[in-house]
């Protein structure tokens, strides 16, 4: 059976929500604080394992109480933990996130997520029809070496260009699909993207970065849902009408429910569409790695 394989960070993220976000030197009454699983990494693998898909992680966490939970809660989640590393010294990887009015501003100190090296994917056995996904929150390097040997090995990849990074470009002709944001199409792209741009204009910023050598480009756009960009076609896939209760993971959760939806055997459009259901699933919790919905969950809101 088709795997999904995701190479990327594992954080734990501590959330404070607040009626409004702190400017630069201010300092903002708190309403909330919870401490949930996350990291896009971590968020992604449990979105493939919720949706069904028999999934495996390859990532670095410390040897201490966050490195311990995350591996327990994946494990639960059933993400195949085998390849996540312990590193001595280095500590788990933390994210300071605010959310307010659904919204949030994070802060990501990555330990150690920052010495996953290309080496620790030494043991990766990809098969065609698996599916590596991958993100920006370990090094570049060994992002570009989890896409190329996978790519040699004729699995799938996903690559979701998050948090940013310039140097991605580089990497782009190693994705088969990549999955960013407006904020990052606008940046790879140089052009003004933001959340009311026209349709046809995200398809055609879009449709210039696939002609960089990738066949398809997803554009997630909030509640706004995703604009999928193919060889010669586009389509938008509109937004669910929900109460966002907070936004955190909801990309994560698109691309996980993506890949896992793309192991079994189905279109691109088949499983973008079921992607965008979960996204819209997972703003209506807290958290991120907990808000990841699964394929019961998934099936009832496409039903209902
Ligand atoms: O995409 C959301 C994730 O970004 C959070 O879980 C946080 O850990 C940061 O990595």
């Amino acid at each position: 059976m088709s795997r999904v394989i995701v190479a990327g960070s594992i954080n734990v993220d501590l959330v404070a929500t607040a009626d409004r976000f702190p400017r630069a030197g201010e300092t903002v009454p708190g309403r909330t604080f919870a401490q949930y699983p996350g990291g896009k990494g971590a968020n992604q693998a449990i979105a493939a394992a919720r949706a069904g898909a028999t999934t495996a992680m390859v990532a670095a966490v410390g040897d201490d109480d966050h490195g311990r939970q995350m591996r327990t809660y994946l494990s639960a989640s059933g993400v195949d933990c085998t390849g996540v590393r312990t590193h001595p010294t280095l500590p788990t990887g933390i994210a300071l996130i605010t959310v307010s009015a659904g919204e949030n501003s994070i802060v990501v100190v990555p330990g150690a997520n920052g010495s996953l090296a290309a080496s620790d994917l030494d043991d990766l056995a990809f098969a065609p029809g698996d599916v590596l996904v991958t993100q920006l929150e370990i090094p570049i390097t060994t992002v570009a070496a989890a896409l190329q040997r996978a790519q040699r090995h004729g699995a799938i990849t996903v690559l979701n260009a998050a948090p940013m990074l310039a140097e991605v470009q580089s990497l782009l002709a190693h994705a088969h699909v990549l999955i960013v944001n407006e904020t990052e199409l606008s940046a790879l792209t140089q052009t003004q993207i933001d959340q009311d741009a026209a349709s046809h204009l995200v398809a055609q910023a879009a449709d210039a970065l696939r002609q960089r050598g990738l066949p398809t480009i997803i554009a997630t756009l909030g509640a706004r849902g995703a604009i999928v960009v193919g060889e010669s076609t586009w389509f938008e896939l509109p937004g669910r009408d929900v109460a966002v209760v907070d936004a955190t993971g909801a990309g994560d959760c698109f691309v996980g429910t993506f890949a896992a939806a793309l192991t079994t055997g189905g279109t691109i459009k088949a499983a973008a569409q079921f992607a965008n259901v979960a996204a819209s699933i997972c703003v209506q919790r807290p958290g991120a790695g907990p808000s990841m919905p699964t394929r019961e969950e998934i099936e009832a809101a496409f039903r209902g």
